[in-house]
């Protein structure tokens, strides 16, 4: 029987779940796919509460006591962000940092589990790539924040400062994703957008030597579903073990990902140009840092007992998804969304 069985059979619970930013890209359809299974879920947004606010947050977590609390909140556009690049009073430090230091704070007290989602914009951008060519779950992240977007080092620091406040013996994991992707949403995402600006005859060049490994968000789902069920203090024994990617099992480049994502909408050979990051870099030299290689999950994999799914197979899945919504109305024109 593996811990995962194990831990089936013996805890049989049916946590109270909280999460936070549950109205965003990835919070929203895990909320939609969970609260399907599991009654007590809460989804919560800055409306309700602002992660920011210290006091508001311990109060919030001690009046409801959830078991599980899971922080999608964060302000991800990247390039706005840049702009408070050095600002610690900024929007972005302020949540990104210090509410997921709050939100660790608040779940020691009061004995939350809490599942912090974090970003590969956490290790060091172009050109870094590190020896095993991808990042692994204990790689090393940007040591200074001239190495990453400002985006990168605000969530390296939400990190950083969970990882502390909780090494007084709270529970926690962090999960890295990256380039959420999903059938339907009011916001564009990473395939999304590449359809949408195909569609409008917008691409700009792919990156033909930057690596990708999208997060298909149900499978992000499915894998935090486990996570809540095997919610073993030993088993996360060191601080690297609590960290973890969530992301396909394999890689492809950017370019070769928008070709195979084209071909497969379009039924047809995709028309789009590429570009090294190197003449990229010296074309935008004020461009923030991107990571270059992609996320290794075998660790992750292992743990939970899941095999994710590939570049090609998400793209197909993304396919037959948004056929059963009757998104794909023909194949020419490529997109309706
Ligand atoms: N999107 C990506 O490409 C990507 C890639 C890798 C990792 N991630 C990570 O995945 C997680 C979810 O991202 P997402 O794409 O779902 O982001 P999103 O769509 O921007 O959603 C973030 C949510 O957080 C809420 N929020 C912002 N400030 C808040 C505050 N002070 N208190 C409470 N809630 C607040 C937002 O509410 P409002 O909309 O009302 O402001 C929004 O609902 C984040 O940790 C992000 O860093 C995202």
């Amino acid at each position: 029987m593996t811990l995962l069985q194990e831990s089936r059979e013996g805890l049989k619970w049916s946590p109270i779940i909280f999460t936070t930013g549950g109205e965003g890209l990835v919070g929203s359809r895990f909320h939609k796919l969970i609260s399907q299974e599991y009654a007590q879920v809460t989804s919560t947004d800055i409306d309700k509460i602002d992660i920011t606010d210290g006091e508001a947050v311990n109060h919030w977590i001690e009046k409801y006591r959830p078991d599980v609390l899971i922080n999608f909140s964060a302000m991800t556009d990247v390039r706005a962000i840049e702009k408070e690049r050095g600002n610690l009073d900024g929007g972005a430090w302020r949540v990104n940092a210090l509410g997921a230091e709050n939100l660790a704070e608040a779940c020691l007290t009061n004995k939350a589990f809490l599942i912090h989602i974090s970003t590969d914009f956490v290790f060091p951008g172009y050109p870094a790539v590190p020896e095993a060519g991808l990042f692994a779950e204990d790689a090393e992240v940007a040591q200074s924040p001239d190495e990453v977007s400002w985006y990168g080092w605000t969530k390296r620091e939400g990190e950083r400062l969970v990882q502390e406040k909780m090494r007084r013996g709270g529970e926690y994991v962090i999960v890295r994703i990256t380039r959420p992707i999903r059938a339907e949403f009011e916001r564009d995402d990473f395939a999304r957008n590449i359809l949408k600006l195909y569609s409008e005859g917008r691409l700009y060049p792919m990156m033909n030597d930057m690596s990708a490994s999208p997060t298909y968000i149900d499978e992000l789902t499915e894998a935090l579903k486990r996570l809540i069920q095997i919610r073993q203090p030993l088993f996360f024994s060191q601080p690297d073990q609590r960290i973890l990617h969530v992301v396909s099992c394999d890689q492809m480049t950017i370019f070769d990902y928008s070709d195979s994502l084209i071909r497969k909408f379009t039924g047809k050979e995709p028309m789009i140009e590429g570009v090294m990051m190197k003449d990229f870099y010296e074309q935008h030299p004020n461009m923030y840092k991107l990571p270059k290689a992609g996320l290794l999950s075998d660790y992750t994999q292992k743990l939970l007992g899941m095999r994710f799914m590939s570049c090609r197979e998400q793209i197909e899945e993304l396919y037959r998804q948004r056929e059963a919504l009757g998104l794909i109305v023909s194949r020419d024109p490529v997109f309706v969304s």
